[in-house]
């Protein structure tokens, strides 16, 4: 990774887990750490780019020198990203955006005395964040998806990473196997890089820092 070749470009990173509020004090959360998305606005800050990361619930502190966005729900974290998106050359979703979020956010604390021995959550499915910036993308803008999946098969994880990058019509997509042990929490990552037409752009394997120079490679 050659310091600087991302000097003067404008990437914009969305990083962590959303939460998706139940009442005012619990949420549907997910195992995101928010490491590699970190990773993402660190290795980019210091290759020259002007960095701003979206930040949903981060268990980790963001790096120095990149504007942070504190989010915490997929709406909030969809309506600061298109509040960006127009102003960036590179659009990186690496945060994990829960699927569906409560229909209902109750006003006080929801008491067992009164939901009884099995309470049903009804759920109502959030927007796509990622396929609304790729449908809407400028000419020239890249945007990049990730797909965390528990395959542990190769081949069904390729075959997954395929069929979601042309689901999504993003330009790239970052395949990472993820489980109880693996990926969301870890210090190390181990990624595949497909492109739109789902061929393998780059493989990376390490410390989350290094996966990341490894993305950036393929964006410059
Ligand atoms: O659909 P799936 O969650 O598997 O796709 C993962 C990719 O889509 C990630 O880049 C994630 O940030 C993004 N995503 C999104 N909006 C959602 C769900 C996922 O942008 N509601």
């Amino acid at each position: 990774s050659a310091a600087g070749d991302l000097s003067g470009r404008r990437v914009l990173i969305s990083a962590g887990g959303t939460r998706e509020a139940l009442d005012p004090v619990r949420f549907l959360g997910n195992r995101s750490s928010g490491k590699q998305g970190v990773a993402l606005a660190e290795a980019a800050a210091s290759r020259g780019a002007r960095v701003t990361l979206v930040a949903a619930n981060l268990e980790v502190d963001p790096p120095a020198g990149v504007e942070v966005i504190r989010v915490s729900s997929a709406r909030e974290l969809n309506a600061a990203m298109q509040a960006a998106a127009g102003d960036t050359d590179v659009l990186i979703m690496a945060a994990a955006v829960a699927d569906y979020r409560p229909v209902t956010v109750a006003e006080g604390k929801i008491k067992k005395e009164h939901t009884g021995d099995r309470l049903t959550l009804e759920l109502v499915k959030n927007p796509d964040i990622l396929a609304a910036l790729a449908a809407a993308r400028r000419p020239g803008q890249i945007v990049i998806g990730f797909a965390a999946e528990t395959e542990a098969d190769t081949d069904a994880l390729l075959a997954l990473g395929r069929a979601k990058v042309s689901r999504k019509g993003c330009d790239f997509l970052v395949i990472n196997r993820v489980g109880w042990n693996e990926g969301f929490a870890s210090d190390d990552n181990t990624v595949i890089v497909l492109d739109a037409h789902g061929a393998i752009v780059n493989e990376a394997s390490g410390a989350k820092l290094s996966v990341a120079n490894r993305i950036l490679d393929v964006v410059v």
